[in-house]
């Protein structure tokens, strides 16, 4: 096991009604002027903004709202959004929505007090070392940036899908999720989420790393949690325990906890990334693409991680033959895709002609010469992963 460092200082309030605590939440966390960010509307037409602004009022909380942000966010709205919130002297960001909203969030927090452009942090030409609080309502289960210090933002004129990581200063201070607020998703909504919150362990379990079996069991666990309670949460949308459930595996998923002292790999988050920049993809979606072509190439290649997987995870019995175990299991895995509702290649995804040469390079001018730990890719490498996904 690796030396690590795990600081995770996020206030989960999770269950039904608990959005009613926003105004208190704040005023716990000694914040008073607060930006609310939210997204194409589906806050506003549910009542949950004028729920949490109620409990903002109630709290003598001021606050000011800007919405629209889109799946997949762009920069536009950071740079409005740190001039709203340095004109109003914000001192808390409160995302209300998924990943997307928070992301936003969590750019413009770190924008505020920095003089510079936010997209330095982006590109590695600066580090974040003080940012605004952030704090989330959560409305749909998957990127786990309610419990992650990451945030994610595409520039629109380069269309480069770009992360940042500062756990010190983006992990959300405290994080409201009540189930029931997912209940209004749509099938397609939330099985994506569910490819997201499943790759986020993906790319932990498939590590070099020996001796991490707390993180292996952690891993395997909640992914069997994920493949028993998702059939339930697509034919039953409305059910609260399945709903709470997956809810509470996406934050699992990501804040760090199944990946102690391991080495993680993210190639296949980063290949994800270039397609949902240029074809505009959800991107649990484009994963659901991506993963599937990812694994087969390493059943070729390193399989020895995937077999035990195949064996753990979806029950395929042990072999001698480790790229016969892996494949079965990777079979399974596209079964279980396929049953929820996702696409398994580009053509499914709405993208029957990718222009691989353009992912290709992409990928590689963002990320470097070599994508990944658990094999490291080169150009070749990821053009032969992409043209399996065909
Ligand atoms: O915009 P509204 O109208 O709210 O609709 C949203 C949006 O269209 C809708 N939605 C959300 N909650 C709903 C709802 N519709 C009905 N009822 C509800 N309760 O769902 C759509 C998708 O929302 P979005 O926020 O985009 O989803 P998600 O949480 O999947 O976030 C995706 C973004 O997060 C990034 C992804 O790349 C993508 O840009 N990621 C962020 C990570 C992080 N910060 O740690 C890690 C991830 O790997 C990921 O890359
Ligand atoms: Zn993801």
């Amino acid at each position: 096991m690796n030396n690590f460092t795990f600081f995770s200082p996020t206030e989960f309030v999770f269950g039904r009604d608990t959005e009613l605590q926003t105004g208190k939440l704040i005023r716990k966390h000694a914040a008073r002027r607060v930006l609310i960010v939210y997204g194409g509307g589906s806050a506003v037409r549910s009542g949950l903004l004028g729920r949490i602004e109620t409990s903002l009022d109630a709290a003598g909380v001021f606050h000011i709202s800007m919405g629209g942000i889109q799946a997949n966010p762009v920069d536009g709205p950071v740079y409005k959004g740190i001039e709203i919130a340095r004109r109003n002297e914000i001192d808390l960001v409160l995302a209300v929505g998924g990943g997307s909203v928070i992301d936003t969030s969590k750019a413009i927090a770190a924008g505020v007090p920095y003089e510079g452009d936010f997209w330095d942090f982006y590109i590695g030409k600066a580090k974040v070392t003080k940012a605004l609080r952030v704090a989330v309502v959560l409305t749909i289960p998957a990127a786990g940036s309610e419990g992650s210090g990451n945030s994610v933002i595409t520039k629109e004129s380069t269309r480069q899908k770009m992360s940042l990581r500062a756990p010190e200063q983006l992990r959300p201070v405290f994080a409201v999720m009540n189930p029931v607020l997912t209940f209004t998703l749509p099938a397609w909504q939330t099985a994506a989420g569910i490819t997201d919150m499943m790759a986020h362990i993906f790319e932990r379990y498939f590590t070099n790393t020996p001796a991490v079996t707390v993180a292996d069991r952690m891993c395997e666990g909640v992914l069997q949690a994920i493949i028993e309670e998702a059939p339930k949460v697509i034919t039953c949308p409305n059910g609260y325990d399945a709903r709470a459930n997956i809810m509470w595996c996406g934050m699992v998923a990501h804040n760090g906890t199944c990946g102690v002292g391991c080495e993680e790999d993210w190639a296949t988050h980063f290949m994800e990334h270039e397609i949902s920049a240029h074809y505009g993809v959800t991107h649990g979606a484009g994963l659901a693409v991506m993963f599937p072509a990812w694994l087969t190439w390493m059943a070729n290649h390193h399989v020895e991680r995937v077999a035990l997987w195949a064996h753990r995870v979806w029950g395929v019995a042990e072999q001698s033959d480790l790229r016969a175990q892996a494949l079965e299991g990777i079979a399974r895995f596209k079964a279980f895709l396929q049953q929820i509702g996702m696409p398994t290649d580009f053509k499914s995804l709405g993208v029957p002609n990718p222009d691989i040469p353009l992912l290709v390079d992409s990928l590689h001018r963002n990320k470097g010469e070599y994508v990944g730990a658990y094999v490291r890719l080169t150009r070749k490498d990821s053009e032969e992963i992409y043209r399996l996904a065909l």
